[in-house]
C-alpha cells in the first residue's frame, strides 16, 4: 500500500535520512558483506536508502524497487552520477519479486514489510530471492507505533493481519531465515539481519 502525504513528509524528510544512517551502520556490524555483491532494497522510496546502502556496503548491483511510481519518479530525479552504473529504480511490488530463486546476496527493507496487504507473502518472496547464505536486512515497525491512538488517524496501513514481533520473528523462522544475535527489539519496532540457511 503507497504511503499517504504525511508519512511521504516523514519519509522524505533530513531527519529519516539520519536515522537511516546510523540504522545502516548497526547492521553492517551484525553482519558486512563481500565485495562485488548483488543486492536489492524493496519499498525503497525516494532512494535516500539505496545510497545509503551503496556507501556502506558497496555492494556491484543494487536494484531498489517501490510500488508507488512518484517515489520511483523522485528516486530516479534524484540519482547521483556516481551511483549510475550500479543502482537501478524501478516499479514493482515487494509480494512478487521480479527476480529467479537464489539471485541476491542481500534484501534491504527499511519499514515496508508493514505496508503489504499480505505480509507473510512479502517475507517468503524474500526468502525465495535470497542465496543460501544472504542476508535479510530490516529495520521494521509495529502497530505500537504506526497504529497507535495518534498515528492511525495521521497514517494510511492495511489494517487486517497484522503481526508484532513474535509473529515477525515466527515467520523468518518458518521462511528459514535466522535472526542472527545482537538484533534490537522494541514494542515498537526491530532492527536486524537474519541469513537464509
Ligand atoms: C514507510 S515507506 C518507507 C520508505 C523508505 N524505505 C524509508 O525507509 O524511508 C514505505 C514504502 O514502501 C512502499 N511500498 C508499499 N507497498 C509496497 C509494495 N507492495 N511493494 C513495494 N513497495 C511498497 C511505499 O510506496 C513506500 O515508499
Amino acid at each position: 500500500m503507497k504511503v499517504n502525504w504525511p508519512e511521504r513528509l516523514w519519509v522524505n524528510s533530513p531527519l529519516r535520512y539520519l536515522i537511516q544512517q546510523r540504522e545502516t551502520q548497526f547492521l553492517k556490524r551484525l553482519r558486512d558483506l563481500e565485495p562485488g555483491t548483488r543486492c536489492l532494497e524493496i519499498g525503497c522510496g525516494h532512494g535516500a536508502g539505496a545510497r545509503i546502502i551503496l556507501r556502506t556496503f558497496q555492494p556491484e548491483r543494487l536494484d531498489g524497487l517501490d510500488v508507488d511510481p512518484a517515489m520511483i519518479r523522485l528516486a530516479i530525479k534524484r540519482q547521483p552520477h556516481w551511483t549510475v552504473d550500479r543502482l537501478l529504480f524501478f516499479v514493482g511490488d515487494a509480494q512478487q519479486l521480479p527476480y529467479a530463486d537464489g539471485s541476491m546476496d542481500a534484501v534491504f527493507n527499511f519499514g515496508i514489510i508493514h505496508h503489504l496487504e499480505n505480509w507473510e507473502q512479502g517475507i517468503s518472496e524474500i526468502c525465495r530471492v535470497l542465496k543460501r547464505g544472504g542476508g535479510f536486512y530490516f529495520e521494521e515497525i509495529y502497530p505500537a507505533l504506526y497504529a497507535n491512538a495518534i498515528t492511525r488517524r495521521l497514517l494510511d496501513h492495511p489494517t487486517e493481519n497484522r503481526f508484532h514481533g513474535p509473529e515477525y520473528r515466527a515467520a523468518l523462522q518458518k521462511e528459514g531465515l535466522r535472526l542472527l544475535p545482537g538484533y534490537k527489539e522494541t514494542r515498537f519496532a526491530i532492527l536486524g539481519v537474519a541469513v537464509k540457511e
